[in-house]
């Protein structure tokens, strides 16, 4: 298994770019199965997560052009050769699930397995589940299996008794060749998916209300195929900038949207981080020594994305007192402050969605696991700012959200090998 291998305690400096957003790629897979037209993205990021969901699409004979070097994909699920999903491919990330509404609309049918992806806590379908059902789905189980079947995908009234990011965009999906209008409420409001709904307008969808907490999606008989630049991953910029405050002389974090991460900005001008914001661009320098501890609580879009909440608690352990953090949306997603401790950091759990972080604390190098892909990037954050070696194991979890990462933090001047 390859690690990654980290000398801390030198000074970062210089640009790195921001690549196309990992959660508005995986979903356009998903909906190309709407079009029998190819789609023409760009900005694409070839990481271990969309290459799976491409793999995904092409076992079913979906027609892919990967340009890896220009990160272009063409995709065109002009003929569908089958309906049923294997399960060692799609219990390798949540996303898969999304394959289910375009499959149904344009099979009748679907197999899929119970989606995997994150060990952040529970990852429930029910409201995928629950949506599809409200279209006129018939949905059995068998052996870890979900098979669907549906005459005609009829428009349906949906509430969301919780907001979620990927049960929205299913939901809007299976909607756009629906029979009649449906109407989605207290719907997620992240940028990827009123990117989603804008490319697929431009194909021909009929989608209103997309980026607030209502849509409402008239159903038409088809869309055709579409040319679509991903916009890019606020996850990967908010990471960089708080790299840049950790481990900075100063770093330009390029080729991103500073509006789509203001929660986070906000949070670290009062924390004591200095930075410098520009149309696509964000130059931050390091802060360590006027941190202040903060606190925060994430909450859905616009408010603090949760996993940008990893690498922010990270940035905490840096500041001088005590502050708490609270994730209520995930009950996994705070397990790896353990490992931050085994570092040096003094982090408590007060309850699965708490912790109370005290800094600042001087961190350590030493042997790790990397247990999901946000935290997994905080460890390698961690790891440029501890004394010593830092070896990180695992590093598929990593190389699941981020592309190339360890050379792009070598142009920063990180000492970080993988192995
Ligand atoms: C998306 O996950 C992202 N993944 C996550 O990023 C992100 O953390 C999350 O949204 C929140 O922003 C992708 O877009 C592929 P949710 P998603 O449904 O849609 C509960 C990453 O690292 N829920 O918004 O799966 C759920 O348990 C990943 O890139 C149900 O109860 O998250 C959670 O508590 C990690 N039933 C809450 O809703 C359901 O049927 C919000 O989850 C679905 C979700």
């Amino acid at each position: 298994m390859s690690q990654f291998q980290i000398v801390g305690g030198k000074k970062l400096e210089g640009e790195i770019e921001v690549k196309g957003a990992k959660n508005a790629a995986l979903k356009v897979v998903a909906a190309s199965f709407l079009a029998k037209y190819p789609f023409k993205v760009s900005n694409f990021p070839f990481i271990e997560d969309t290459c799976r969901m491409i793999e995904m699409a092409e076992s079913v004979g979906v027609k892919t052009k990967k340009n890896k070097n220009e990160n272009k994909l063409v995709i065109e699920a002009k003929n569908i050769n089958q309906s049923r999903f294997s399960k060692e491919l799609t219990n390798k990330l949540r996303s898969s699930i999304l394959f289910a509404g375009p499959m149904l609309a344009r099979e009748k049918e679907v197999e899929i397995a119970h989606p995997g992806g994150c060990v952040i806590g529970k990852r429930p379908i029910d409201l995928f589940i629950e949506g599809y059902k409200k279209f006129g789905v018939i949905v059995r189980e068998r052996d870890s299996y979900f098979i669907m079947k549906v005459k005609r995908l009829r428009g349906a009234r949906i509430f969301f008794p919780r907001v979620s990011v990927t049960a929205t965009e299913a939901m809007m999906m299976t909607a756009v060749l629906a029979d009649g209008v449906t109407e989605l409420r207290n719907a997620a409001m992240e940028p990827e998916i009123s990117m989603l709904a804008n490319f697929l307008n431009s194909c021909g969808a009929r989608i209103s209300g997309a980026g607030t907490p209502n849509i409402t999606i008239r159903g038409v008989k088809e869309i055709s195929g579409g040319e679509l630049e991903l916009i890019p991953d606020r996850i990967e910029a908010g990471t960089f900038i708080i790299l840049g405050a950790l481990a900075g002389k100063e770093v330009r974090v390029k080729k991103m949207n500073p509006l789509h991460i203001e929660a986070l900005l906000v949070m670290l001008k009062k924390a004591g981080v200095r930075f410098r914001v520009f149309s696509d661009s964000v130059t931050v320098v390091g802060s360590t020594k006027r941190l202040r501890a903060v606190n925060i609580q994430t909450h859905e879009y616009p408010g603090f994305a949760t996993d940008l909440q990893p690498p922010f608690t990270l940035l905490m352990t840096q500041a001088k007192g005590i502050c708490l953090i609270h994730d209520p949306i995930f009950d996994g997603r705070l397990m790896f402050t353990d490992i931050l401790n085994s570092m040096g950091a003094n982090i408590i759990m007060n309850d699965p969605h708490r912790v109370t972080v005290s800094g600042p604390s001087k961190l350590f190098g030493r042997r790790i696991v990397s247990p999901d892909l946000r935290a997994g990037i905080t460890l390698v954050l961690a790891g440029l700012i501890a004394k010593g070696m830092t070896v990180i194991d695992n590093i598929y979890q990593i190389d699941r959200g981020y592309e190339k990462i360890e050379e792009r933090l070598q142009k920063l001047g990180a000492e970080i090998i993988r192995t």
